[in-house]
Order: structure tokens, then sequence, then C-alpha cells
């Protein structure tokens, strides 16, 4: 089969979070399996695009309401990442540093899509499947089959996988004209609640819909910033199929980015000098049990009760653990996390910012990773913490509660899908739960006994793509016409 996966992120090329990770290895693994994966994203003007080698591969041109857009596709020439990543080149809105939040990202995406789509129905042949990920591609399926100049594409199946339905895309209806002529019968295709709507059109026209949990699947039926009904319309086709993680990339033994690489008979070794490799660079105390986050500093991480949390913690419990924290966002939880440095020098440290490097020191360095999150469609922190041996403590929601289960449960009550981890759970994004959760972990590191236990369970998990690749072949498999 022949798959082309449209996303706006793809890892190493460019990465804003779990998006890039997913996309940058799920081609990997379905090539493996002897399929051929494309990859498409924009072209952002990141590190990767000027250290590789491209070639071009199509060019072509495009009306957007009445502009006339030029673009190029390019072809990253040495096959680095094994398989063939494309990069969309549209001259005055693409080529930019950031991959997001730039005021005409309307304007951006749309032309991105309609080049994708332009570009596909200029090959000579068709693909098996058009795979698009998330609101920034999610007009493409609506366009292969209604937009006049391409319906020769209308037959090619389509899979939308939704890694976070909170954002959708959202332009007003006077933006209906970016799109080439299309059939304007089909209107109620586009739109949701007065707006033209990007993913939900997607969730409509797409011949199937995956998320990237079976809970987080089931969530979006009652909270799904406002599409639940259209899940429940739609239900016949969602599916939620669980992402894996590169199992290459995201390796204690062999990742080079941290000071001493272990595996599971050297774990505890292992990991002692990674962390006290940490500590040293952050001021904090190696002999007590390290608890970290790394990640987006949003509402939807719960990172804004973190301060208040780490500050209750320290309050309650005496100086009896070290806090470290990567990430960036919101400004003001990116103040109040650096503003506490002041007050627990010694026992918590923060890094404001992005840190790939860092990120990965800090999941073999430490002893549990904070996850509190309200919406997690599936996470992929957890699962690069259990496979470094650090015990995750997450909130029992999405893509969290399908990886995680709580170490205290009762063995037969576990209910555990194959392959779960061990860690500690809690139900609420508030600050007692996770303090609570902080209290029964502190308690769990004097256990040496059972840290080494859950370690050894934990490391042997496997989270690899190959399953979940698998069971993405058999859903394009359903959808060919015979
Ligand atoms: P999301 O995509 O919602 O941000 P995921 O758990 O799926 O969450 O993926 C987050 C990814 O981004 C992980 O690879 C994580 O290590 C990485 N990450 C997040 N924030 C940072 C940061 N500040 N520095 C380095 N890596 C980060
Ligand atoms: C999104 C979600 C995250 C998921 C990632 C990859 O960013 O927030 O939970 O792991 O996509 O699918």
């Amino acid at each position: 089969m022949e798959i082309v996966h449209v996303s706006a992120e793809c890892y190493p090329y460019a990465k804003a979070g779990g998006l890039a990770d997913v996309v940058g290895t799920l081609p990997k693994y379905q090539q493996q399996l002897g399929h051929i994966a494309k990859v498409v994203i924009p072209m952002h003007r990141t590190k990767f695009l000027l250290e590789n080698v491209w070639s071009v591969e199509h060019k072509g041109g495009f009306m957007m309401g009445d502009r006339h857009l030029e673009y190029t596709i390019i072809k990253e020439k040495t096959n680095k990442l094994d398989y063939d990543l494309f990069c969309v080149d549209i001259y005055g809105l693409l080529d930019r540093e950031n991959i997001y939040s730039y005021d005409d990202d309307t304007e951006r995406f749309t032309a991105f899509q309609i080049a994708v789509v332009d570009w596909l129905s200029h090959w000579e042949h068709r693909p098996d499947a058009v795979h698009v990920h998330d609101h920034h591609a999610g007009l493409i399926p609506f366009m292969m089959r209604n937009c006049f100049a391409y319906r020769h594409l209308a037959e090619v199946p389509t899979v939308l996988t939704i890694h976070n339905a909170q954002y959708q895309g959202w332009m007003s209806w006077d933006k209906s004209n970016y799109i080439p002529d299309w059939d304007s019968w089909q209107w109620g295709l586009l739109d949701w609640d007065n707006t033209i709507n990007p993913l939900a059109c997607a969730v409509k026209c797409a011949d199937r819909v995956t998320t990237v949990s079976p809970s987080y699947m089931e969530e979006l039926m009652t909270s799904a910033n406002g599409l639940e009904q259209l899940f429940v319309q739609e239900k016949f086709k969602c599916s939620g199929i669980l992402n894996g993680i590169d199992n290459v990339v995201w390796n204690p033994a062999t990742d080079t980015y941290i000071l001493d690489n272990y595996s599971l008979p050297d774990a505890a070794a292992g990991k002692q000098l990674n962390k006290k490799k940490l500590c040293k660079d952050f001021n904090l105390d190696e002999k007590l049990p390290l608890f970290v986050f790394i990640g987006r500093l949003v509402a939807e991480k719960a990172a804004d009760l973190l301060p208040q949390a780490i500050a209750d913690s320290i309050s309650q419990l005496g100086n009896k653990m070290n806090f470290l924290i990567l990430g960036s966002g919101d400004k003001r939880v990116e103040d109040q996390l650096s503003y506490l440095t002041g007050s627990y020098a010694g026992y918590y440290n923060s890094k404001i910012g992005y840190n790939e490097k860092l990120s990965h020191q800090m999941y073999a360095g430490a002893d549990f990773i904070l996850m509190p999150s309200r919406v997690e469609p599936c996470g992929l922190n957890q699962m690069y913490a259990l496979r470094y041996g650090t015990i995750p403590i997450v909130r029992s929601t999405g893509g969290l509660k399908d990886t995680v289960v709580d170490f205290g449960e009762p063995e037969d009550s576990l209910n555990a899908l194959p392959g779960q981890g061990l860690g500690l759970r809690f139900n609420y994004a508030s600050v007692w739960d996770i303090t609570y959760s902080i209290h029964r972990a502190v308690e769990l590191y004097d256990d040496k006994d059972k840290m080494a236990e859950i370690r050894k369970q934990i490391m042997q998990i496997d989270n690899s793509w190959e399953k979940s690749a698998e069971k993405y072949i058999n859903l394009y498999s359903s959808i060919q016409i015979k």
C-alpha cells in the first residue's frame, strides 16, 4: 500500500509536540511492514531544512481567493528518515521559523492544503490512502471530493487522525472563497456552528476517523470543545488506536543525549549516574526523589496547578524531594515557575524553553514524571518515561488512562490492557490530588525493593509502534474500493 501522511509537524524536521513524534515515526514502521509511506509537511525554516539536501519534485500554482500562489514541492534527497519526506514551499506564506502562531495561520495552512491536493492531482497514479493529521490538514478530504478541479481524487480513501480536538482551525465564512471552486451545495460539510471548521469538516468527510487512544475517543462523545454531537453522529466510523513510540530514538541503552547509557540489569546504577549529573547541573539533591515535568505549559496539561502543588508539597512534607520543570507556554505560568526557583533553591529548579537534549536527560535521571493533564489524547511522555524506568504520576484521562495503572490496585482488579505500565494515578486535576500523589510517591521511594520491582516491570513494556502500525494498515485495507 502507498500511504501519504499530511501534517503540520514531523520529527526531526519540525517539532512542537507529540504530533511530530507520531508523524515522524509511524511511517517508518509502516515501511518496515512492507508498505510505502510518505510524509508531506509545510516547509518550515528549521535546522533540518538547512542541513539537508533537497530536490525539486513539482512546481505548480493556484488561486486562493484573489491571490495567485505558486508552490514548490521539495523532497529530502538521501532518504534520511527511512521514508520520503516532502515539504511544500509557498512564497510569502511558508518558509518561516516557527510552525504556528502567525496572524495569517489560516491563510498559511489553507494554502498548504490546497498545494498538497493540487500536487496529488498531478500524480500519474493514485495513492491507496491519504492520511491527514489534525485540523491543519482537515480540509483535504473535503477538497478531494468537492473541488471541481480535484474530483478525480474523490475515490482515494482518506483517514483523519485526531491528536487534539481542542484546536479546530476555525475560519470565518468570508474566507470560503479561499477553497478552490467547490460544489456550493456541500456547504454544510464545511460548517459547524456558523463557522468553517476544518476539524469538523474532516470528521464528516474522511472515510475513517481515529483518535490516538481508545479512551480519548470515548471522551470526545461528551467533551470535544463543541463537537460532541458530531462525534456521536459519526461514531460508526470512529475508533481509537493507541500511539506507539520510536524504540530506537527512545532507548536508554543507546541514547546519545544522556550521560550514562543503561538497560534493565544496570538500571539502578545507570539512572543514579544520570540523576547525579542532572542534580549537579540544576543544584538539586541527588539523594532525594526527583520529580520532573516536561511539556507545554498550558491549561490542557494542567501546568497552572504545578506552582501551588510544588509549594504545598514542600511546605507539608519538608524538604523531602526535588522538582525540575522543563517547558514553555503560558507566560504567567512560566513566570510563576521561574519565581519558585528563588523560594526553594536547592530543591526546585526550572528551565523555561524547549530543549530536546535536556528532555532525554530528564527521562533518564528522574524518579517520577508528573502528568496532571486535564486533557491528554494520548501522551507520549509517560511512555518514554516507562522505557527509561521513570515512574509516571498521571491523571486518569485519555491515553494516560490507557497506558498507566496504579501500582496500588490489587492485581486482579487491574483490568490492564496488554502492555499497560505501572505508576500512580489520580482522578482530578486539582492541587490536592497532585500533592497527595506526590506524598504517595515519596513513601514509595523509601521502599527500595518496590521501586526496583516497578522499574523492572515498566522497562520491559513494549510500547513500540509495531502493533498500532499494523492496525492503521488494516484500517486503510478496510476502506479500499474493491
Ligand atoms: P503534546 O503533543 O500534547 O505536547 P505529548 O506527550 O504527546 O504531548 O508529546 C510531547 C512531546 O514533546 C514529547 O516528545 C516531549 O518530550 C516533548 N516536549 C514537550 N515540551 C518539551 C520541551 N519544553 N522541551 C523538550 N521536549 C519537550
Ligand atoms: C497531541 C496530544 C497528545 C498526543 C500527541 C500525539 O499533541 O495532546 O496527547 O500524545 O498529540 O498524538
